[in-house]
């Protein structure tokens, strides 16, 4: 593994992937492949575009020829997939870009693999794919996928064509199932940064319901770590879940963020439900951990760092809560009431 392609490394989890793996592996040349979708933004690679081991490209995963430059042009081995539509909210506003890219987008990269013989596809894949999961019981990675909303169906056909290259044409593939990431880079229509962004405002909390669906919320260097180990030491054609299996109620992550900033817990509006809303996914991590692989933050230090990130970096968020962003949240916001 040297000439790694991060399709997605310009979005959140991705940027974190590359600055991670530029600190960690000297000899690794990193090339970003991603369409800087609203979602994409290429000053979150600004500390690595001075290194001469990072290059980026502007393309669409689901452009073949495109795929097939850039994978050439590199002598790429191995490829890192986080592309995706990611958000659950948009997907059921406009479900037709979940599917192309999400589903499309993926086909396009394992038949470029495949026909250039690379020595590694990764794909980057979520908790979502097992669908709600009733207390106490927690997802292990045999158990069926029963994904319920446009982007977690869109990720498990996803994953079906990662095994499905593996099984037919011997593609060498892993796959990691993340929980829901927090951190630095987060794009604010997500619910930490909205509400962490929002609170600083002195605006509304908006909590779906009666906030009390659970989620497992990790530190996006803890995913990092564990993507980096199974992309190393995992066995090919194995799914690995990475998660801290500690879930908190969303109306107590909202509650812990206005301690935080000193604001009042009175911001918090209680408004319509998510469509077919997952009430909990609960991952258990056991597979990784036999890698060796540990969660480094609790919950509490996780949401500390992030919100902190958020105070330090207002010239980052503030510009993009403009514009195409203030649109789809009056769409998104005033549809709840
Ligand atoms: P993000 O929305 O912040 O970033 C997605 C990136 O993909 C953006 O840079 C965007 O420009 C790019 N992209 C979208 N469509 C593309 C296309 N057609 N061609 C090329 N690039 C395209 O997403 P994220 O939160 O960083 O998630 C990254 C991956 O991790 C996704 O596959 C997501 O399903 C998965 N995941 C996310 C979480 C989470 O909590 N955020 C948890 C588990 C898994
Ligand atoms: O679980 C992994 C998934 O986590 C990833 O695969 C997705 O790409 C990522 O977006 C995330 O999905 P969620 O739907 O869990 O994340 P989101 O931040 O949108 O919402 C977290 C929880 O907060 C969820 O239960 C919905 C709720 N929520 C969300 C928003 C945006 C609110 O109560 N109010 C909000 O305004």
């Amino acid at each position: 593994m040297r000439n790694l392609l991060v399709a997605g490394g310009a979005g959140f989890i991705g940027s974190n992937f590359v600055h991670y793996l530029l600190e960690r592996y000297a000899d690794y040349t990193l090339v970003v492949f991603d369409k800087l979708t609203y979602a994409g933004r290429i000053e979150n690679l600004e500390r690595a575009r001075s290194n001469p081991r990072f290059h980026f490209i502007q393309g669409d995963i689901c452009d073949m020829a495109a795929v097939r430059e850039a994978v050439q042009r590199y002598d790429i081995d191995t490829i890192i997939n986080f592309a995706a539509e990611t958000h659950v909210d948009r997907s059921i506003m406009t479900p037709d870009a979940v599917v192309s890219t999400n589903i499309n987008g993926t086909w396009v990269l394992l038949e470029v693999a495949r026909e250039l013989k690379l020595a590694r596809f990764h794909q980057i894949s979520t908790d979502e794919v097992y669908g709600a999961i009733p207390a106490p019981g927690r997802s292990k990675e045999g158990d069926p996928l029963e994904p319920r909303s446009p982007y977690s169906a869109s990720k498990a056909g996803a994953e079906h064509l990662v095994y499905a290259y593996f099984i037919t044409y011997g593609l060498p593939v892993t796959t990691t199932r993340g929980s829901n990431n927090i951190g630095p880079f987060h794009y604010p229509e997500k619910a930490v940064p909205l509400f962490t962004t929002n609170a600083i405002d002195n605006l509304p909390l908006p909590i779906y319901g009666d906030g009390l669906q659970m989620r497992d919320y990790q530190y996006v260097l803890d995913h990092c770590e564990g993507i980096d180990l199974v992309l190393h030491n995992g066995a090919l054609g194995e799914v690995y879940n990475v998660g801290t299996e500690v879930e908190t109620a969303n109306i107590e992550m909202a509650h812990k963020i206005l301690d935080l900033l000193g604001k009042p817990h009175s911001l918090i509006e209680h408004v319509v439900d998510r469509a077919g809303h997952d009430r909990r996914y609960a991952l258990d991590c056991a597979k990784l951990r036999a890698l060796g692989w540990r969660s480094q933050h609790s919950f509490d230090a996780a949401l500390e760092r992030t919100v902190r990130w958020f105070v330090d970096n207002e010239s980052w968020w503030r510009p993009i809560k403009s514009g195409e962003y203030l649109e789809y949240y009056r769409k998104q916001y005033e549809e709840r009431g």
